[in-house]
């Protein structure tokens, strides 16, 4: 036995994969069986290149290929992430031996359900990113000219900072925050490319911001140059949708693949914003 498949009792002869599908944006998913022949240290990646060659499902039945998103496969962009037998994670590094482990009859594959579906497995994350630039999570450039070295970062910065540099925009956090609720908007008949993204950023800046953007924006309020913005940052925190709509479930750090203390970040972010309130009411 292979020490990727501790607890895999008996090889079976076939995988069955059910899958949830749907044709476009906005149209009705349905479920899908497929088949393929069990290989042993297949991840759920590979799954998906098998149900993509064979495109039939487990009845014979001619379908088009499932649509899944990945890029580095290796648990660092985050685009292959989605809901696997009921748990958020990428599918990358979901080992399909482990999984059969914990449930032998069959792998169950969702797309992520707090993000709008574009095809199939494949979500539109666009959101993730929109919160990211709404707290300005990013260190401000004035020049590219060389202006010498910069700020001494102390050791105690950088073991608070480096865990949090770590976050890849996946989004497990959000699919699994009780206050990240899914925004889909449908584009009107005429609609402008304009107008519509004009309508969907405000329904964004409304709605919750969530534990990635909240732990980014600690990141760089604690970097010698990114704090320039921490006023912008706890700004954008305090207001629509900010730390107050956080309900403190914790459920967002029980996910995380690459177990970055959110939870630590929601409570700093909690105090920042605190003093920052206070300073703003003396400074009136
Ligand atoms: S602690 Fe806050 S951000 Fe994390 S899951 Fe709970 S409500 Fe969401
Ligand atoms: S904080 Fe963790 S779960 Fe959330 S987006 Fe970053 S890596 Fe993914
Ligand atoms: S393909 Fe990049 S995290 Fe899975």
């Amino acid at each position: 036995m292979n020490a990727l498949e501790p607890n895999l009792k008996k090889r079976p002869e076939f995988i069955n994969v059910r899958v949830r599908r749907q044709d476009a944006p906005g149209k009705e998913p349905y479920w899908e069986l497929h088949k393929i022949k069990y290989e042993p240290e297949l991840n759920v990646i590979s799954v998906l290149q098998r149900i993509a060659a064979q495109a039939k499902t487990s009845d014979g039945k001619k379908v088009n290929p499932v649509a899944w998103d990945c890029g580095c496969l290796e648990e660092v962009c985050g685009a292959c992430t989605m809901v696997i037998n009921g748990r958020v994670r990428q599918s990358c590094s979901a080992l399909v031996d482990r999984l059969l482990a914990e449930n032998s009859d069959e792998l169950v594959l969702e797309p992520m359900s707090k993000f709008p579906v574009v095809r199939d497995l494949q979500v539109d994350r666009e959101r993730l990113f929109h919160n990211l630039s709404r707290v300005k999570a990013w260190v401000p450039v004035d020049s590219y000219y060389d202006m010498g070295r910069g700020e001494r970062v102390s050791r105690e910065d950088q073991e608070r900072n480096y865990p949090l540099s770590q976050c890849m925009s996946c989004g497990c956090c959000l699919e699994a925050c009780p206050q990240f609720l899914k925004v889909e908007l449908e584009r009107r008949v005429g609609e402008s490319d304009e107008a519509y993204q004009a309508r969907k950023d405000a329904e964004f800046d409304e709605s919750f911001v969530g534990p990635h953007a909240i732990s980014q924006a600690m990141l760089f309020n604690n970097h010698p140059t990114g704090k320039t913005l921490a006023d912008d940052r706890l700004e954008a925190l305090t207001g629509p949708g900010g730390i107050q709509v956080c309900g403190n479930a914790q459920n967002c750090v029980a996910v995380c693949p690459k177990e970055i203390p959110l939870t630590t970040s929601i409570a700093r972010t909690g105090r920042a914003t605190t003093l920052y309130a206070i300073r703003k009411w003396f400074e009136k």
